[in-house]
């Protein structure tokens, strides 16, 4: 076969070398612009893991890149002057020129042909190949060329960075963030060989224009970053080789192959540097469309088999890559708001994908001083003691919101179960709740239970609106509160345009075939076409309900339920208020947020006024409705703050449900990123749902301070005794009912 490489980075190299070898009759040929000698930036780093993809791919490459490398498993964070070492985490950082060296070396001894300073302009380059692969890095000309096939998108992320050199071998992988008077820099350093190491630099572009280094040469550049990093540089000089400043793409593409052409590498792909992955998929890409090429002898049967091989890990690379990148962008929101261990247990874990379990078997001692620090914190705002050592692993600490103690940060969520007959719940409500807060939950929510008939979503929700729901709702929290050391909360809410419908399971939003009640919202909008359209609320409207929102309270507050949550949230009546999608009043109560917001905190004020001053209020709140012109994060954080100063006691952060026509990002800890804002911007404490399920999801969310308390929904479906069996992998005690004692003596097998 006749195959024409574009571009002589890592991915041309790698995959002449391992097309040579699979068939040496193979004519290869790779077109590199630059000469041999010249390359840009310093090092490349790789995983322990990605080497071992390398040796079975080309055991001889692989024996010279391990030759060449430096290797590391530390990880160095300096944070506020202070310096915080991780450790168990298996890099190796080689110098890119060096990789480029051991790469053209085993291409040319294997017969490939290489041209450098051969710039490729035109189609004719490749004449005649049977396959050209488009190897030509981020800025790859042929993409361009025939972008209507390949559909490529660029994301140029916010942020500044220039990739510089340094003489200072850094002992670890080296992480630092330092404030000037201009604002906060992160570096990123490595070594990569026996003296030097890569040096990048990382800002805000505000920060970047701030200190005049958008008109910097680069030799000012270096010098201005000499001076600022004279100390964790400790004397050494800073090198430069086309050092320019740059805002880095995101590079995805529709289509990775066209007839006979396909994208390798960079140019297909990128994922941002702070997870290091560049070099390691651009060769991975290359070791699959060897593989494919190999296995089916038709070319363009081969470049389909190697996409759809190589798309599903590359986008998983970049999910994690994305959460990483954001984190960078965002590292003011943690800088100075979180402790010097939390802080460093926030970067480590920044993609999602490191977890409390995955970095104690990396670093368990620093796992300790965390879950330490976490324990101790925890003890001093509860007023209660926890175990001395070891410490607890974070969901077993507890938490105190007014006089209410937690004994845990594990919620069961509000779940609808349309099973109340008139608003009032029964023995269905009794088994759910009181199975679950068995099950070891440290708070258990009730459904989302309306304060008047006409603000039920459906004739089997529950409610608080008549004299005899105090009592079957008391009845309910008095087996949690006998059988279980678990909270219960309840969820008050009115369903506004969303009301009148059916039971989930015989159509979800769907309005009810008969027997319909008439509706009211923020605005005369209907939630489906075919949905009723409410009424306008007005100000005797706004009246009523308020005052169906305060009694209802004060009949929670005889129920004795623990806490009180509002819920804003999901598009129902409060939230309809607080959606610009949903809300078109022209009136006092629409237009701008503090508008959008006027009524529900006249709720809040009304509801907060008659619930003990003991009890702690929650609010649900969609944090986005993940819709073009609605509600965004900012505003949610805006909302929040107003809540936290009308006297709300934690938000718990859920996300859309306000339009049908949403269209949500799900996927794991979905939510938990604004949750993560909301509790640090606002400064409030949050509860996170959406997605949790696992305990060390769990751990991990908490000790990296993204939330207060974690909330599971259908986890708790599925498994009532989610707490109980997370504390038995913990190895956490955790008192059973006395009816249940003999448990002790049982050891479950198949977990
Ligand atoms: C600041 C920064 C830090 C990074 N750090 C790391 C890291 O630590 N680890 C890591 O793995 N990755 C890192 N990367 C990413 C890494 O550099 C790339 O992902 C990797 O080089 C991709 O390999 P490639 O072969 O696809 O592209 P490239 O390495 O860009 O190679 C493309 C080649 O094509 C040539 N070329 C382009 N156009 C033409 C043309 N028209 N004619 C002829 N030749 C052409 C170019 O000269 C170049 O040699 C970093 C990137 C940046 C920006
Ligand atoms: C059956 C069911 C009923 C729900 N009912 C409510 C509710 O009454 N109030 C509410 O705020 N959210 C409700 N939700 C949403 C959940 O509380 C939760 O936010 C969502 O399911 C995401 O969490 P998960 O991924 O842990 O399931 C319900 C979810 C389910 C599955």
């Amino acid at each position: 076969m006749k195959i024409v490489s574009v571009g002589g980075g890592p991915a041309g190299l790698y995959f002449a070398i391992l097309m040579k070898k699979a068939d040496s009759a193979h004519e290869i040929t790779v077109l590199e612009r630059n000469r041999a000698d010249d390359t840009f930036g310093f090092g490349v780093v790789f995983s322990d893991a990605t080497l071992d993809n390398f040796r079975e791919a080309d055991p001889e490459s692989h024996a010279a890149i391990t030759q060449a490398f430096a290797h590391w498993d530390d990880i160095d964070i300096h944070y506020q002057g202070q310096g915080l070492t991780s450790t168990g985490h298996g890099f190796s950082g080689m110098s890119r020129q060096t990789l480029l060296d051991i790469l053209q070396r085993r291409a040319a001894a294997l017969g490939v042909t290489l041209r450098f300073s051969t710039e490729v302009a035109e189609p004719a380059a490749w004449a005649g190949a049977d396959l050209v692969v488009a190897a030509d890095g981020v800025n790859s000309s042929v993409r361009l060329r025939y972008a209507a096939h390949f559909q490529p998108a660029i994301d140029w992320r916010r942020n500044r960075f220039v990739w510089l050199g340094t003489t200072c071998p850094f002992p670890a992988f080296t992480f630092i963030f330092k404030e000037s008077e201009h604002g906060l820099w992160r570096v990123h350093a490595y070594r990569y060989d026996a003296r030097d190491s890569t040096f990048i630099v990382e800002t805000t572009e505000a920060t970047w224009r701030r200190a005049g280094l958008d008109e910097a040469s680069e030799d000012e550049t270096a010098a201005f970053v000499e001076v600022l990093f004279a100390r964790e540089l400790d004397g050494h000089p800073v090198l430069k080789n086309r050092s320019l400043w740059r805002a880095f793409p995101t590079v995805r593409n529709t289509r990775w192959h066209h007839g006979n052409m396909v994208l390798l590498g960079d140019a297909a792909h990128t994922a941002h540097f702070s997870i290091g992955s560049g070099t390691k998929l651009a060769m991975e890409d290359a070791i699959a469309l060897a593989g494919a090429l190999g296995e089916h002898r038709e070319v363009t049967r081969a470049l389909a088999a190697y996409e759809a091989e190589r798309r599903p890990q590359v986008e998983a690379t970049q999910r994690a890559a994305q959460t990483s990148l954001e984190w960078f962008e965002q590292a003011e929101r943690y800088h100075g708001r979180l402790e010097p261990a939390q802080f460093a247990f926030s970067l480590l874990t920044r993609s999602l994908r490191v977890t409390h379990e995955n970095l104690r078997a990396r670093d368990a001692k620093l796992v300790a001083t965390v879950d330490r620090w976490f324990a101790d914190k925890a003890s001093q705002q509860s007023g209660r003691p926890v175990a001395a050592a070891p410490p607890p692993p974070p969901m077993f600490t507890p938490l105190r919101l007014r006089e209410l103690v937690l004994a845990n940060r594990v919620v069961v969520s509000p779940m609808c179960q349309y099973s109340a007959e008139d608003g009032t719940p029964n023995d269905w409500h009794l088994v759910h709740l009181g199975s679950r807060a068995v099950g070891g939950a440290g708070l258990v929510m009730t459904e989302m239970t309306d304060v008047t008939r006409e603000g039920r979503i459906s004739p089997g929700c529950t409610g608080m609106y008549k004299p005899e729901h105090v009592g079957a709702w008391k009845r309910v929290v008095d087996f949690v509160h006998g059988a279980s050391g678990a909270a219960i909360g309840i969820q008050l809410a009115h369903a506004g345009r969303k009301g009148s419908t059916r039971r989930l399971w015989e159509g979800i939003d769907e309005p009810l075939p008969d027997g319909n009640w008439p509706l009211i919202a923020a605005s005369p909008l209907p939630y489906f076409p075919h949905s009723q359209v409410p009424r306008e609320m007005n100000r005797a409207d706004m009246d009523d309900v308020r005052g169906a929102f305060a009694r209802a309270a004060s009949m929670a507050a005889q129920a004795d339920f623990d806490l009180l949550e509002l819920h804003f949230a999901h598009g129902y009546l409060l939230a309809s208020f607080i959606s610009p999608l949903t809300n078109r009043r022209k009136d006092a109560y629409g237009g701008a947020l503090m508008n959008r917001l006027r009524f529900p905190l006249e709720v809040f004020d009304a509801v907060r006024a008659v619930w003990p001053a003991e009890k702690p209020i929650s609010v649900r709140l969609s944090a986005t409705d993940w819709k073009a012109g609605g509600l965004e994060p900012a505003e949610a954080v805006q909302t929040a703050r107003e809540l936290k100063a009308h006297g709300c006691d934690i938000i718990d952060v859920s996300a859309g449900n306000t339009v049908p026509d949403q269209e949500p990002e799900y996927g794991r800890l979905f939510q938990t990123p604004f949750s993560d804002r909301i509790r640090l911007e606002a400064g409030i404490p949050t509860m996170t749902v959406g997605a949790v399920a696992s305990y060390s999801d769990v751990n991990s969310i908490l000790a990296a301070g993204r939330a207060d308390l974690c909330v599971l929904a259908r986890a708790h479906l599925y498994d009532p005794y989610w707490t109980r069996h997370a504390a038995f992998e913990q190895g956490v005690d955790l008192p059973w009912p006395d009816q249940y004692v003999s448990v002790k003596t049982f050891t479950p097998r198949d977990r």
